[in-house]
């Protein structure tokens, strides 16, 4: 019989990122917050004949090629482990996709996280979860965060991660426009272009800005569990020229501001906006009467809630 492995693989909001600025392999220095929330994606592996990667998706938009970060994960697991490899044959994975993309909510690097779990598992590897992180690295920033999930402070590039506090009911609703991606690299590129002149330049003020951000109020409010700071707290840097390029952007998050929640703000380099309530109720409220504000047929919203695990087993 073939053996596979189904995934839950929760999608992320920022509840904090500041850009500290430049670092020597041309990515930024950032301080984060990471959440995993309730949205996920499902990610099946299973063993095949061959040494095939396969990939399915049910959204017919998601590459299914060597682009697809699920592809470079089991690329990246065959080629550190050849003997696995040869030993198990390919693999398939099949991907149920309910994370947008282009959504600032890491869809991709969720999937990804998911394939070299499944994979580990697959092949019977018995990896640490820094073992884990170590390979996600590789394959991008947020990657690590993906697969350890809950709520994190993330420096570096956003690789360096310390977990904290879980954060129990809070309920997050999300918005965003069907068709309206936004490219990370784009966001950050912008950013230097804007605001590279004020990156700290020597190694020690970078370092005292970075500590500065790390202690700051938005800390304080997770150590204490405080929903009602962590929504007055939220803060993005990338809004900075997201919002002023994408007007729609904009206008979601003032209608959340309008309709009243804990806070609001964009995740990640955008273009998901999503509000935080403190019950399940307040949260449908404020969905309904974002619908009924913007009766808009590409404006696509969720109710979810702050989860505590990354990628994890499907319940069989
Ligand atoms: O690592 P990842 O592939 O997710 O990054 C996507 C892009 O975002 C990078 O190519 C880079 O342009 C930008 N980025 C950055 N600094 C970071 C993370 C990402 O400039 N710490």
């Amino acid at each position: 019989m073939t053996r596979s492995y189904t995934l839950i693989a929760p999608a992320k909001i920022n509840l904090y990122l500041g850009i500290v600025g430049s670092r020597a392999d041309g990515f930024h220095e950032l301080v984060m917050v990471l959440q995993s929330i309730g949205l996920a994606d499902t990610v099946t592996v299973q063993e095949i004949r061959g040494q095939d990667i396969q990939i399915t998706c049910d959204q017919p938009d998601v590459p299914v090629d060597e682009t697809n970060l699920a592809w470079k994960a089991a690329d990246l697991m065959r080629r550190n482990f050849p003997e696995a490899a040869a030993k198990h044959g390919g693999v398939a994975i099949a991907i149920q996709k309910r994370i947008p993309m282009g959504a600032g909510l890491a869809g991709g690097s969720a999937d990804c996280a998911a394939v070299l779990v499944g994979i580990d598992l697959l092949w019977n590897l018995g990896l640490t979860q820094s073992e884990l992180q170590d390979l996600a690295a590789m394959l991008g920033s947020d990657i690590p965060f993906c697969v350890s999930g809950g709520t994190a402070i993330a420096t570096g590039r956003g690789e360096v991660l310390d977990p904290l506090p879980d954060l129990d009911n809070i309920y997050v609703v999300l918005a965003k426009y069907r068709d309206l991606p936004v490219s990370t690299p784009w966001a950050y590129k912008t950013f230097r272009a804007n605001f590279g002149h004020t990156y700290p330049e020597s190694p020690e003020a970078l370092d005292g800005r970075k500590r500065a951000m790390q202690s700051g109020e938005m800390m304080q409010a997770i150590a204490h569990k405080d929903a009602k700071a962590i929504g007055r707290l939220l803060y993005n840097d990338l809004e900075k020229v997201v919002l002023p390029e994408y007007p729609q952007v904009q206008a979601l998050r003032d209608r959340f501001a309008e309709i009243g929640c804990l806070g609001t703000m964009m995740s990640g380099s955008g273009s998901t906006v999503f509000a935080l309530a403190e019950s399940q109720e307040a949260a449908e409220t404020i969905c309904s009467k974002m619908r009924s504000m913007v009766p808009d047929e590409d404006l696509e919203l969720w109710v979810t809630q702050f989860n505590q695990s990354g990628v994890r087993l499907a319940a069989t």
